[in-house]
């Protein structure tokens, strides 16, 4: 039974013993252990009072009989960054079933955010909202897990969503507060980039006459982070390389890159992936190089519902933006969100050593509680 922060903190551990990848916690987009978490927080969402239901593209939502106006969701996402903490996503699933003992709410475990998988972040929560454009991947994973990619969940939207959520930074530290207000979210951009060179062998073909693919990334890498250091604000990061065919004594003949570029400005974070681009042609036609550019998705950024963050802010106090992605970014295009950011000890996340302290979960508990009573005072 999930109630206090101990027991929070100790089913966000376990949960993250869930993985693809022996040793480490790597869970993404409906893979096998997926179906563990399904049949884990199922149980425990029964035992909170919900009727629970895993929709067609595996987010699994716990519904209160008694959820009356306004019809409150709590949740985050289910799926991991490759060698990832405990708590990024999960802890606001598990919180919110915490939360469901308390209070009448319905609570929702997205089954994507990071956009490992397929590159697409966002799955769960845009089929959620019922803006997810299905790809024929997805379709297929869809499909391979048992589930019907024909018969997309319809949800009747909400009248608020809360997301709590670790603050992935190191910013509430340095303040040493325990809790903050989300604002806004940030824009964010995600491109597909692959350079064409040519493979060939690495002992008889002359510098001269190459046509290197990865030569061609690695200045372009190099441009993308001094792009980022020379502008205010902006962040740029190539997380992902696909060396083809990766072997010592040949020359690359294709990369397969990411571009993650995020900025508070829409225009700037724009303006900054259109010039990225830019450079990369420009480095490839010196190179002999080709390039293919697919844009994976773009999110401009979002305020939080003016209401809700009043009365958040009521209870908490602190406010600040988010640099990271979540699921509340996308929820907002059709229902009132906010977010509640918990300290990240250390600033760390998207790493295994991320963790939360059991007093600032147990200060999130009471905070979330208060803050569901106030809005169904607002509400009456
Ligand atoms: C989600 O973790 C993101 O900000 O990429
Ligand atoms: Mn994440
Ligand atoms: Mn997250």
């Amino acid at each position: 039974m999930i109630r206090t922060a101990a027991d929070i903190i100790e089913c966000c551990r376990y949960l993250a013993t869930f993985t693809e990848e022996p040793g480490r916690t790597t869970r993404t987009f409906l893979s096998p252990p997926m179906r563990q978490v399904h049949e884990f927080l199922s149980e425990d969402m029964r035992a909170a009072g919900l009727d629970v239901f895993i929709d067609n593209v595996g987010n699994i939502f716990g519904r209160s009989p008694k959820n009356t106006r306004p019809r409150i969701l709590i949740g985050s996402h289910l799926d991991t960054v490759p060698d990832a903490g405990a708590f990024d996503g999960i802890l606001g699933v598990v919180m919110g079933i915490a939360l469901a003992h308390r209070h009448p709410i319905d609570v929702i475990g997205f089954s994507e955010e990071e956009g490992v998988r397929f590159g697409i972040p966002f799955i769960g929560s845009r089929a959620y909202i019922g803006t997810l454009d299905l790809t024929s991947e997805i379709s297929q994973a869809i499909r391979d897990y048992g589930l019907n990619p024909s018969s997309l969940p319809k949800y009747e939207p909400h009248d608020v969503y809360l997301e709590f959520h670790i603050e992935q930074g190191p910013l509430l530290e340095s303040l040493n507060l325990p809790l903050a207000v989300v604002t806004a979210i940030i824009s964010q951009r995600r491109v597909q980039l692959v350079f064409q060179g040519k493979a060939n062998h690495a002992g008889t073909t002359p510098m001269s006459l190459r046509a290197d693919a990865l030569a061609a990334a690695a200045e372009w890498i190099c441009i993308v982070e001094r792009t980022a250091k020379e502008c205010k604000g902006l962040v740029a990061t190539v997380g992902r390389v696909q060396v083809e065919p990766n072997a010592g004594n040949v020359i690359p003949g294709k990369v397969a890159l990411s571009l993650d570029v995020r900025h508070a400005s829409d225009s700037i974070g724009e303006e900054a992936t259109a010039k990225l681009l830019q450079c990369a042609r420009q480095i490839a036609e010196r190179r002999g190089v080709q390039t293919q550019i697919e844009s994976l998705f773009s999110q401009p950024t979002v305020s939080m519902d003016e209401k809700l963050v009043a009365t958040l802010t009521e209870v908490v106090g602190h406010q600040m933006t988010s640099g990271a992605g979540h699921d509340a970014m996308i929820v907002a295009e059709r229902v009132p969100s906010a977010m509640m950011f918990l300290r990240s000890p250390g600033g760390i996340s998207h790493h295994s050593d991320e963790s939360v302290f059991v007093e600032d979960v147990a200060a999130a508990l009471e905070v979330g509680s208060r803050a569901i009573q106030l809005l169904r005072e607002s509400y009456a």
